[in-house]
C-alpha cells in the first residue's frame, strides 16, 4: 500500500482496499461512493470475482465499510445487471446484494436508485442484436445504503430545474392551471411556490459518453489507455452534493480513474480513492493535471507514481518538474523485464512502446 497522489482535498492510494480501509478509524467516514467490478460473464480486462463467490466477495467490503462509516453516513453502490451464462435469463445476483447487505450487515437501503444510461449500446449481442429476444439493458442499480434510517441528506442541493411548463405555472397560475381533484385523491391548489427547483427523482439519467475531458486528452497524449469502465462525473456529484457537506470525507473504495475524488476535490470535499492496479492509480493523477501539459510531464507523473514516488500535485505543477533517478532506473527495469520475455502479449507491447517512447524523451 503507497500513496500515488496527493491534492489539495484527497490522496489516491495504490492498494487492496481490504487492507487499507482497516487502517482508517471507525465512524470516520460521511460517504463511501464506488462502483465495484461487475460479476459479468464476460470478463472485462480489469478482473472480476466469479459470479457465484461474488456476493461473498463484496460482503467483506461492505463489513469494513460498514465500521468506516459515520452513523449519519452512507454507502452507494453502483451495480450493473449481468445474464446468467449462456442464457437470455438474469443473474438475480445485484438484487441479492442489498437484501444480504441489510440482513447479515445491518445497512438500511435508505433508497432504490437507477442509473439510466441513454447512450449505452446494445448487449448482450447474442440476445439483444442477434436473435432480437431481449432489449438493449441501460438501466445500473445503485444502492443507496446506510448506517441508521436517517443519514444526513438534504435534497434541496439537487433539486432539478424547473421544467418551462411549470416555470410558466409558477409565474402566472391562473393561466395555466385549474384546481380539481385527482384521481389519486390529491387535491391541488394554485398556491405553487418557487423553491429554486423540483424534486429529483430516483431515475437518474445520466449518458456515459465522456469524450473531451482533461483525463482523456492527458492519457492520448501519454499514449496511455483510459480506465475502460468508468462512471461519468454526474453520477458521483449528485450523491456527493445531496449526503455530503463541504470538508465531509469520500472514499471510493473501486477508485479506477479516480472520478469520485476529482468530483469530491471540485466540491471541496475531503477524499480517499484506493485503486488495486497500480497503472490505473497512476493515469487518473491526469484529472488533475491541465490539459495543457507536455508528455514529458505526464510519463514523468505516471512512471514517477509506479516507481513509487508520491506526487504532490501542487508541488509538481509549481515547482519540480525534473525526472527522479528512482524514475529513470524503473523505466530502464521496466523495459529490460519485457525484453526478456519470448513472445510479448498485446499489453506487453503496448507496455513497451510506452516505455521507450519514455526513455526517448527522458535520457
Ligand atoms: C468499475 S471499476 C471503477 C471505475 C470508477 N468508478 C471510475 O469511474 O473510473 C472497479 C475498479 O476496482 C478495482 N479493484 C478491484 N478490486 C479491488 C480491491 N480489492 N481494492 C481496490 N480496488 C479494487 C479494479 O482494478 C477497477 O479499476
Amino acid at each position: 500500500m503507497n500513496k500515488a497522489y496527493t491534492t489539495q482535498y484527497g490522496s489516491q492510494i495504490i492498494g487492496d482496499s481490504l487492507e487499507v480501509l482497516k487502517t482508517y478509524p471507525d465512524s470516520s467516514i460521511d460517504l463511501v461512493m464506488t462502483s465495484p467490478p461487475f460479476a459479468l460473464i464476460r470478463k472485462k480486462e480489469y478482473g472480476n470475482e466469479d459470479q457465484s463467490e461474488y456476493i461473498d466477495w463484496l460482503m467483506q467490503f461492505g463489513r469494513l465499510v460498514y465500521d468506516k462509516l459515520k452513523p449519519t453516513g452512507s454507502f452507494v453502490l453502483d451495480l450493473g445487471g449481468a445474464y446468467k451464462s449462456g442464457l437470455p435469463v438474469r443473474s438475480l445476483y445485484n438484487f441479492r446484494v442489498p437484501i444480504e447487505f441489510c440482513d447479515k450487515i445491518g445497512f438500511y437501503l435508505a433508497e432504490d436508485f437507477y442509473w439510466y444510461n441513454p447512450s449505452k449500446l446494445p448487449s448482450p449481442i447474442e440476445w439483444v442484436n442477434k436473435k432480437k429476444i431481449r432489449v438493449k439493458d441501460a438501466v445500473n442499480n445503485v444502492w443507496w445504503f446506510s448506517k441508521t434510517p436517517y443519514p444526513k441528506a438534504d435534497v434541496t442541493k439537487v433539486l432539478a430545474p424547473y421544467s418551462d411548463r411549470m416555470k410558466k405555472l409558477l409565474e402566472s397560475p391562473e393561466d395555466y392551471y385549474t384546481p380539481k381533484e385527482r384521481p389519486s385523491g390529491h387535491n391541488i391548489s394554485l398556491n405553487f411556490t418557487d423553491n429554486g427547483g423540483s424534486i429529483p427523482p430516483n431515475l437518474l439519467q445520466i449518458p456515459n459518453s465522456e469524450s473531451n475531458s482533461g483525463y482523456l486528452t492527458n492519457c492520448k497524449k501519454a499514449g496511455l489507455n483510459g480506465h475502460p469502465a468508468r462512471f461519468p462525473a454526474q453520477l458521483p456529484e449528485f450523491f456527493i452534493k445531496y449526503l455530503t457537506d463541504k470538508d465531509d470525507l469520500v472514499v471510493d473504495i473501486f477508485g479506477g480513474s479516480n472520478t469520485t475524488g476529482s468530483v469530491a476535490e471540485t466540491l471541496k470535499r475531503r477524499w480517499i480513492s484506493i485503486e488495486l492496479d497500480p497503472s490505473y492509480a497512476a493515469i487518473s493523477a491526469f484529472r488533475f493535471l491541465p490539459k495543457s501539459l507536455s508528455e514529458k510531464d505526464l510519463l514523468n507523473v505516471y512512471y514517477s507514481i509506479l516507481a513509487g514516488n508520491e506526487i504532490r500535485v501542487m508541488d509538481f505543477l509549481l515547482n519540480g518538474r525534473e525526472v527522479p533517478s528512482t524514475t529513470k532506473d524503473y523505466i530502464k527495469a521496466e523495459k529490460s523485464k519485457l525484453e526478456k520475455i519470448s513472445k510479448l502479449s498485446k499489453l506487453e507491447k503496448s507496455k513497451l512502446q510506452v516505455l521507450d517512447k519514455a526513455i526517448s524523451i527522458f535520457f
